[in-house]
């Protein structure tokens, strides 16, 4: 038997294959692009989606094998998107994305609203997707008023894949319209932005089944017998699954598009004053909680694109010594922000420029940037008492050792380094095929990964670093000044 992994990210699909006993045999990753049609918007057509899947699929087919025993198949999604049906389950417009800043307006009117924090256990951000519906009501009323079904980005390949309209509680636990406590839609809360219990999916937890795998896909893929597929997760959770953090005191944090540092929590304790997110888990009776920046490896991305380097280049100019923080202060607010600020209008920006200053400077500046972001999200994690013993860095920006030092410093903590991090969400994926298809109990499967190395704070900058951070909160409350 095998299973397979889908990741559904925001600059691409990943998908891997892993054996009876949860081992990798093979993976593929198909890029594709995020539209920004003005500025703070951005969008993805769910149809390069889909055309990511099948070319993943053909190319697992053709190379490995095993994925002919294909028994059991999860799938992870970058969150929060809103994929709007039609009656006929066609799609209405673009997908609306997490970082997309359109709706702040809406959101910070639904999040004044009595109670709503309350149930939803959060702030309404305005990446959520209850406060995009609220866009597309008052600039697309033709749209809003042929919707038939809402689904988040690993539902509507649930949909492709199952036909059926079927959500996990980890991802719907960031649409505003869940009872997170209850894990169940809440009439309240799909009142206040004027949505109806029938067009949202049917909820299932992400590690039971949510369907079958279409006869026809099944026909095109060359497999027999069935092949369940998951609820599956938002991606964090699916990260979470990834590294077997399931118990208080585990968690990672995660350098992709986006910036996580996630703990695991063993009851529900929302704490939306904080600005950290709390959601259901992939697993029933559990939910997490983290702090979100909507810029990490994507303000180095924005960089090597301006440079005309690659992110990798760019990270190895710095070699692995880790310097004192450079006089180039970088505000990696390319987005706004979410944990701590709740802020949709801000935006970043390069101080301490001279006539001097390097590439590296440049580089460097991002890098720390990001990590003292990052230490936002972990004081403010910190004041929900959530205890992080062991951190696990993930996702692509985890490759670049000098980075992943940086946020050992600024965390104080050390950081793991996984044998195979680039896996994190789809492995946690696969896992959770793995247990919807077989039954197998999720304490024996979803473990933490081989650590091959620990990366400890760099000591002797510690306190330069600390008193860089303290810049880092005025330079914020200086930009605010200014926008
Ligand atoms: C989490 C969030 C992002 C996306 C994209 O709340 O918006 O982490 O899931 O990865």
């Amino acid at each position: 038997m095998t299973f397979l992994g889908i990741d559904l990210g925001t600059s691409g699909l990943r998908a891997l294959l892993v054996d009876e006993d949860g081992a990798p045999i093979g993976s593929t990753e198909q890029l594709y692009n995020a539209a920004h049609p003005q500025q703070g918007w951005s969008e993805q057509d769910p149809a390069d989606w889909v055309m990511a899947l099948d070319a993943a699929i053909s190319e697992m087919r053709d190379t490995y094998p095993a994925f002919s025993r294909l028994r059991g198949i999860g799938v992870a999604g970058h969150m929060h998107g809103a994929t709007l049906l039609d009656n006929s389950g066609d799609v209405l417009r673009p997908c609306i994305l997490w970082n997309d800043q359109r709706s702040h307006a809406e959101a910070a009117k639904l999040d004044k609203i009595k109670g709503v924090r309350d149930l939803s256990g959060n702030i309404v951000f305005p990446g959520f997707t209850a406060p995009k519906l609220k866009w597309i009501s008052r600039n697309e009323p033709e749209i809003f008023n042929a919707t038939a079904k809402v689904l988040l980005p690993a539902a509507y390949l649930n949909y492709y894949l199952t036909g059926e309209y079927v959500a996990d509680m980890s991802d719907s636990a960031g649409t505003s319209w869940l009872d997170v406590g209850k894990r169940e839609w809440s009439d309240y809360l799909l009142d206040a932005s004027n949505m109806r219990r029938d067009q949202m999916p049917r909820l299932v937890e992400g590690s039971d089944a949510a369907g079958v795998l279409r006869k026809e896909l099944a026909q095109d893929w060359g497999l027999g017998g069935t092949v369940i597929v998951a609820g599956g997760a938002g991606d964090n959770a699916a990260a979470a699954c990834g590294i077997g953090a399931l118990d208080e005191g585990q968690g990672f944090v995660s350098l992709g598009t986006s910036g996580v540092l996630l703990a695991a929590r063993d009851g529900y304790q929302p704490a939306p004053e904080t600005a950290v997110h709390t959601f259901c888990h992939a697993m029933p009776g559990r939910w997490y909680q983290m702090g979100v920046m909507l810029s990490a490896a994507d303000s180095l991305n924005w960089f090597a694109r301006m440079s005309g380097q690659k992110p990798s280049e760019l990270t190895a100019d710095l070699g692995d010594v880790l310097h004192a923080p450079g006089e180039v202060r970088f505000l990696p607010y390319l987005s706004g922000e979410r944990t701590p600020h709740n802020d949709a209008e801000i935006r970043g920006g390069f101080t301490g420029l001279s006539a001097g200053t390097t590439r590296e400077d440049l580089t460097r500046a991002v890098l720390e940037g990001v990590a003292y972001g990052l230490r936002d999200s972990y004081d403010a994690l910190a004041a929900t008492d959530a205890r992080l013993e062991k951190i696990i860095a993930i996702g692509g920006g985890s490759a670049s050792r000098y980075w992943v030092q940086l946020i050992s410093t600024l965390f104080g903590v050390p950081l793991q380094l996984p044998a195979s991090g680039e896996f994190g969400a789809a492995l946690g994926a696969a896992r959770l095929g793995m247990i919807a298809s077989t039954g197998v109990s999720p304490e024996g499967i979803v473990t933490p990964p081989e650590i091959y190395d620990e990366v400890h704070p760099g000591g002797a900058q510690s306190a330069a670093f600390e008193e860089g951070y303290q810049g880092f909160r005025e330079a914020y409350a200086g930009l605010k000044q200014i926008q």
